[in-house]
C-alpha cells in the first residue's frame, strides 16, 4: 500500500496537474481535500485538452475513483457545469467513480458576489482572488452559518439555513451600498443542483476507511501550494484553506499514518498569480521570457502570472512545512533558452543575512534575495 500526497512546494502552478495524473493511473482512489474551483490543472491525454478545477485529475481515467473531501468548498453550478464539459468529451461519470464527500461546504452565489466586491473595494490592495467566492464560503464555514452538501436533503432545513446566510450577508452588503441579495432567487435553482449531486455523495472518511487495506493506493491531490496555505503562507496574501500536506488528512477524513509519502511539485522557476511579496521576481526581460517560455497565464482566470527565478529558501521550507520525502522537479526545459539563471539561495533583511521567509508582510516586502548566477 502506498498513499501519496502531492502538494506544489511554491505559489501553486508547479505544475502538480501533469504529475498527479501520472500517478493516477497507479492509483486506485484520487483524493481532493481542499480548495474549490480556484485549481486549474491542464491534462493533455493522447492528444486531448481537459482543464480541471474541481474534479481531481483521476476522473478522465478509467478504472480510478476520484473522491471530493470535506475539505473541499463545492459551487454546485461549477460542479455540474464540469461534470457536463467532461461527459461532452465521452468522460462517463457516475456515482461509481465520482464520490463527494456529504460534509463538504457549499460556495453559493452570494459568495462569489461578496468574493467580487470586497476586490473591487480593496483597489489597489487587493489580493487578486480567482473571483470564485473561495474566501467569503471558507469565512462561513469557520463562522458556523455555512451550508453543506448533506443540507441537500431537506428542503424547509436547507431553506431556512440559506436565508439566514443570506441575511448575514445582506447586513454587509447593505452597509456597502451595493444591493441586498434574495435567497429565494436561487434557492430553486439550488436544491435542484443539489438532488442531482445527492446520488454521489457519501462521508469521505468512509470512503477512506474502506480503501485502507493492503492492495489499495490512494492519491491525495493538493490544491494551490505552500505559499497560498492560510496559516503558513504569505498571509493575506493567499488562499482561505490549508494547502500543506497535513491538510489531506484533515479535509478527506483520516489520520497522518495513513499516508507514506509527500511528495513536492517544484517548478524551476518561481511564478505567482495575484498580489503578495515575491522575493526573487523579475519585473524584466527576464521575467516576460520566462513568462513567454512556460506559457505561464492562469488556467482559471486566464491572468498573466508574475515570474522569477528559482528560490530555494522557499522550497526548502516548503520540504520542511509538509514533511516532504521527494520532490518532482518541473519545466527545466523553459531555461534552456537563457545564458545565465539564478537561484535565490538567501535573503537580506536589514543588512543581516537570513535563511527563511519571514512571517511579517512587512518584512517580507523588504528583504532581497541573494542569488547565486550559474
Ligand atoms: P482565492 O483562492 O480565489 O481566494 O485567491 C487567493 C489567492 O490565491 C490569489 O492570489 C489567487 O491568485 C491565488 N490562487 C488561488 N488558486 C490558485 C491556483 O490554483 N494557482 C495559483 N494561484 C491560486
Amino acid at each position: 500500500m502506498t498513499n501519496v500526497i502531492v502538494i506544489g512546494t511554491q505559489w501553486g502552478d508547479e505544475g502538480k496537474g501533469k504529475i498527479v495524473d501520472w500517478l493516477s493511473e497507479k492509483a486506485d482512489l484520487v483524493v481532493r481535500f481542499q480548495g474549490g474551483h480556484n485549481a486549474g490543472h491542464t491534462l493533455v491525454i493522447d492528444g486531448n485538452v481537459f482543464k480541471l478545477s474541481l474534479l481531481p485529475s483521476g476522473i478522465v481515467r478509467n478504472n480510478t475513483v476520484v473522491l471530493i473531501g470535506n475539505g473541499v468548498v463545492v459551487d454546485p453550478f461549477h460542479l455540474i457545469r464540469e461534470i457536463k464539459q467532461l461527459e461532452e468529451k465521452n468522460i462517463k461519470i457516475s456515482p461509481e467513480n465520482l464520490i463527494i464527500s456529504d460534509a463538504a461546504f457549499l460556495i453559493l452565489p452570494i459568495h462569489q458576489l461578496v468574493d467580487e466586491i470586497r476586490e473591487k473595494n480593496y483597489g489597489s490592495k487587493k489580493i487578486g482572488t480567482t473571483g470564485r467566492g473561495i474566501g467569503p464560503a471558507y469565512e462561513d464555514k469557520i463562522g458556523r452559518r455555512g451550508l453543506r452538501i448533506c443540507d441537500f436533503v431537506n428542503k424547509d432545513d436547507f431553506e431556512s439555513k440559506i436565508k439566514k446566510l443570506y441575511d448575514f450577508h445582506n447586513i454587509w452588503l447593505s452597509a456597502m451600498s451595493e444591493s441586498k441579495q434574495n435567497y429565494e432567487d436561487v434557492i430553486d435553482k439550488l436544491w435542484s443542483l443539489g438532488q442531482k449531486i445527492i446520488p454521489f455523495t457519501r462521508p469521505s472518511w468512509l470512503i477512506l476507511d474502506e480503501y485502507k487495506n493492503e492492495s489499495s493506493n490512494i492519491l491525495f491531490e493538493g490544491a494551490q501550494g505552500t505559499f497560498l496555505d492560510i496559516d503558513h503562507g504569505t498571509y493575506p496574501f493567499v488562499t482561505s484553506s490549508n494547502t500543506v500536506s497535513s491538510q489531506a488528512g484533515i479535509g478527506s477524513g483520516a489520520g497522518p499514518t495513513l499516508m507514506n509519502y509527500t511528495l513536492g511539485i517544484t517548478k524551476a522557476y518561481t511564478t505567482r498569480v495575484g498580489s503578495g511579496p515575491f522575493p526573487s521576481e523579475d519585473h524584466g526581460e527576464n521575467g516576460i521570457k520566462l513568462g513567454k517560455q512556460g506559457h505561464e497565464f492562469g488556467t482559471v482566470t486566464g491572468r498573466q502570472r508574475r515570474c522569477g527565478w528559482f528560490d530555494t529558501v522557499l522550497v526548502k521550507q516548503a520540504v520542511a512545512l509538509s514533511s516532504i520525502n521527494g520532490i518532482a522537479f518541473t519545466k527545466l526545459d523553459v531555461l534552456d533558452g537563457f545564458k545565465q539563471i539564478k537561484i535565490c539561495v538567501g535573503y537580506t533583511l536589514d543588512g543581516k543575512t537570513i535563511n527563511y521567509l519571514p512571517s511579517s508582510t512587512l518584512e517580507q516586502e523588504k528583504i532581497k534575495p541573494i542569488y547565486e548566477v550559474m
